[in-house]
């Protein structure tokens, strides 16, 4: 079967960043960081993402690039035997992700939405923030919540019916700029508010006690949030790499996709932070609404802020929908090849599976933090165990070599990647692992039994 490739080098540079650059970015890295204590997370996370994520991603590339396969097919053909079942923890993987990804996506919708109406704002004190916190209550759960859930999906299917690469790459060459110009505008606007210099001390200035303190949570919070924004670990830099037709450098790829996407995410904690502050809302409890709740109030009080309401919130929108369409893709582009059903009819009945599967998230935000440590701290993880031992133990002569084109001779920078992924990245995903799953039962026995009890 004769594959599609990117047009341009910079198609595929677009197509990674725009599954790289979502809510991940936007919404789940300012709630990792009020959860974990804020910079202490922000320097474990750049840690993770440079000595991990990095080498992470240019094992997957190879795989990709050297099968020309799905993600499935990718791990059958490179290694064979029994690794064929991680191609089904990737199908997996990506049908948890989505689901709430979904219902996430939804909120912002509604706050596309809210923009335009003003709902947020409230009449009397012009966004306060009470009346921002209670409009993310209001919508975060509930009925509105699983319409705006299923209209999501809606158009992730429309667009993967019709098949994805052009879309997705006019897409992302609107939306890349768009979050920089916007996001900066809304950062110097957030320099300018009193709670900014608190805001900053707590958002970019670590404590090394903090740090060994709470390494326990800390180290599987950070390979998560590594993994999940980098989209690693469950075969989407696979299947784009597999498209790629020429041999270009994928080191230089891969640093450009990790830069553009590591500054969206400092960009949003330099916005979200100094209006939490400001507006005296704590980010510990602010939870999975902190980046709603702190843009909708700073933007109540803002000139134009409903324009820059819908401005902001639809980029976000954009960032979701890229990120969602590189999702589903893993599991239609498998059941495509695998099973040879038409891609209209895979995409529709995969949709549909992943909006069954959301559902329930809609009920309680708990379900989020219930679906999002599952995916993020244990599945993604372990994909990514699996993959890196895979290729840096069992194919690492492959690995190299597929590498090395586009490059010419790594040398010893061939080795050193081999080694640095093979021991100390493969232990430290070991050791986030075991954490994540601990931190999860801990989960399932507290906040989510209590949840349990309380209905
Ligand atoms: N990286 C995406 C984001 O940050 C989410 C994602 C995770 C996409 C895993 C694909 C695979 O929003």
């Amino acid at each position: 079967m004769g594959r599609e490739t990117w047009r341009t080098r910079v198609g595929f540079i677009l197509a990674a960043v725009g599954s790289a650059v979502g809510l991940g970015n936007i919404w789940r890295f300012p709630f990792q960081v009020g959860q974990e204590g804020g910079a202490a997370f922000m320097v474990m996370y750049l840690a993770f993402v440079l000595l991990i994520g990095f080498p992470a991603m240019l094992a997957e590339f190879v795989v990709g690039r050297r099968t020309e396969l799905n993600a499935v097919g990718a791990v059958r053909e490179f290694a064979g035997g029994a690794w064929t079942y991680l191609g089904g923890l990737f199908v997996v993987i990506g049908f948890v992700i989505l689901s709430y990804y979904s219902v996430v996506s939804g909120w912002v919708l509604l706050y596309v939405a809210g923009s335009v109406t003003g709902a947020y704002v409230g009449d009397a004190a012009q966004g306060e923030p009470p009346v921002a916190a209670q409009f993310f209550v209001e919508i975060a759960s509930g009925w509105d919540a699983l319409f705006f859930h299923a209209i999501f999906m809606l158009i992730v299917v429309g667009i993967v019916m019709l098949g994805i690469q052009r879309g997705i790459e006019i897409g992302v060459k609107v939306m890349v700029p768009a979050i920089f110009v916007i996001f900066g505008v809304l950062s110097v606007y957030a320099f300018s508010l009193s709670g900014a210099g608190e805001a900053y001390a707590y958002y970019l200035s670590p404590n090394l006690g903090y740090i060994m303190a709470n390494w326990q949570s800390l180290v599987p919070a950070a390979a998560g949030q590594g993994f999940f924004t980098l989209s690693l670990g469950m075969g989407v830099m696979i299947t784009y790499a597999s498209y790629l037709g020429s041999d270009e450098n994928l080191a230089i790829d891969g640093t450009s996709i990790v830069v553009l996407n590591t500054s969206v995410s400092v960009l949003t904690g330099l916005i979200v932070f100094p209006i939490l502050f400001t507006a005296g809302l704590d980010p510990e409890t602010s939870g999975a609404g902190a980046l709603f709740i702190s843009v909708a109030a700073a933007l109540g009080s803002l000139p134009f802020g409903r324009v820059a309401g819908v401005l902001f919130f639809t980029t976000v929108a954009i960032a979701a929908l890229s990120s969602a369409i590189s999702l589903i893709e893993v599991v239609v582009s498998y059941t495509i090849d695998e099973y040879g059903i038409t891609r209209r009819k895979a995409t529709a009945t995969i949709g549909l599976g992943v909006f069954l599967l959301g559902a329930p998230v809609t009920i309680d935000t708990v379900f989020v933090d219930l679906y999002d440590m599952l995916a993020a701290q244990i599945l993604l993880v372990l994909g990514g165990i699996l993959l890196m031992v895979v290729i840096t133990w069992f194919h690492a002569d492959e690995a190299v070599e597929e590498l090395g084109k586009g490059i010419g001779d790594l040398g010893v920078a061939g080795s050193l990647w081999i080694w640095m992924v093979r021991i100390p990245v493969v232990v430290v995903l070991l050791v986030s692992l075991y954490l994540g799953v601990t931190g999860y039962l801990e989960f399932l026995q507290g906040p989510f039994s209590e949840f349990l009890a309380s209905i």
